[in-house]
């Protein structure tokens, strides 16, 4: 058998392909538009090794998912590729909405095509899995109860409504064709291949970079960290057990207000590679104006996926951290072919304060 994942040269997918074949010798098929922030590179060793091959497309190229489909006859389409970053949302909506939205549409006709075409067997055992955010239901207060799957969404930032969107097109999908979905909606991920845009990767790299570390608006904003290796296993227990239709909050109960996380990658850079000056990297911490529209705080009941999946994380945000920081300062090739062409344009573009 033979499982499609798109975007999987982005974070989670490329985490995802490592972690499947940990446990798995059933091939991967990657499909992926190699935007700004997919890297063949994440996932070169699985490529090399020929259990792996990477397709370079668009999911909204109904044409082409078809042809792929047909060809490699999937028991699975696991759906990660999206436009992920809040910031560039705001700066841009449009690819938001084309990929996130339109791009899923069009994944999902196709999906839909080869589903109804299956013979019997291969039509009941058939998943379509599709990688969504905790932000579709919008901004917590400090005393708010935890995100829930009957959490009614509200989504405040293009990207989110996008995601949002997709999520509705998926539930549809099952509900008026009975195509066989699941849907997990996950809290802020952190780990290894990171694209250095989002906070924790950011943080690391301008720190040793010797650059301000721009903490948005106060700093108080809290996120839900979960180590992208627990997510890439939620996700494999999900697409094993998950009910179909059925939707699954992922999150680690690591509540962390911004500030906080950055004080902590601080102090561990501190014990790692201190400065020559003897200072330390907090110093470089810079109050910078807000995101507009910034969720103040985002948490999940994980409650629904333990009981019926099993799946509980296995990192701290103590121990996940740690791997984190060391990963970044271990993998300097990594880095360095990310921050690259596309990034380094848009940034200078958007972000000049911070070069
Ligand atoms: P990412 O930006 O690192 O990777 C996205 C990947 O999708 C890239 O490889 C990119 O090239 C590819 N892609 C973009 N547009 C495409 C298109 N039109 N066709 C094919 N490929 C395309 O994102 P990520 O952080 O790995 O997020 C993966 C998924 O998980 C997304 O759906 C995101 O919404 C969701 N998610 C992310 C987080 C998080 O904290 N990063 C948390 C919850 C859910
Ligand atoms: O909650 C899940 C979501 O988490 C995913 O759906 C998104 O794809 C993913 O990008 C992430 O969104 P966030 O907006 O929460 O992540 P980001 O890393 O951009 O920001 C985390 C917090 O840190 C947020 O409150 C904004 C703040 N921030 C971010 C950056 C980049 C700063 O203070 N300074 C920064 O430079």
């Amino acid at each position: 058998m033979t499982i499609i994942v798109t975007g999987a040269a982005g974070f989670i997918g490329g985490n995802f392909v490592h972690h499947w074949f940990e446990r798995s010798e059933e091939p991967v098929v990657v499909l992926d538009k190699l935007t700004y922030a997919g890297n063949p590179a994440t996932i070169q060793s699985h490529l090399d090794a020929g259990r792996c091959t990477l397709v370079q497309g668009d999911i909204g190229d109904r044409a082409l998912v078809a042809g792929l489909l047909a060809e490699h006859r999937p028991r699975a389409v696991l759906h990660f590729a999206a436009e992920s970053h809040v910031d560039r949302s705001i700066h841009g909506p449009g690819e938001f909405i084309q990929t996130n939205m339109v791009g899923t549409f069009e994944l999902l006709e196709a999906v839909r095509a080869y589903w109804s075409a299956l013979e019997a067997e291969p039509k009941a055992a058939f998943r379509f899995l599709h990688v969504s955010t905790d932000e579709v239901y919008g901004s917590l207060s400090e005393t708010d109860p935890a995100f829930s799957e009957t959490t009614p969404y509200a989504p405040n930032s293009p990207y989110s409504a996008s995601k949002a969107g997709s999520d509705h097109l998926v539930r549809a999908y099952h509900h008026t064709y009975g195509l066989p979905t699941l849907t997990t909606n996950c809290s802020n991920n952190y780990g290894p291949y990171h694209f250095p845009e989002k906070l924790i990767p950011l943080m690391i790299l301008n720190a040793l970079e010797g650059k301000p570390l721009p903490v948005y608006g106060d700093g108080q904003n809290i996120r839900d960290w979960l180590y992208v290796r627990d997510h890439c296993e939620a996700i494999r227990q999900v697409l094993a057990k998950g009910r179909l239709g059925e939707t699954y909050n992922v999150g680690g109960k690591n509540e962390i207000r911004n500030l906080d996380v950055v004080q902590v990658i601080c102090a561990k850079l501190d014990a790692l590679r201190p400065k020559a000056d003897g200072t330390s990297y907090a110093s470089q911490i810079t109050f910078v104006a807000d995101r507009p529209g910034h969720d103040r705080r985002y948490a999940i009941d994980p409650t629904k996926i333990e009981a019926e999946i099993g799946w509980q994380p296995a990192e701290s945000f103590e121990t996940g951290i740690d791997k984190t920081v060391t990963w970044y300062l271990e993998n300097t090739a990594w880095i360095d072919s990310v921050r690259t062409g596309a990034y380094r344009e848009w940034v200078s573009k958007n972000y000049s304060a911070r070069d």
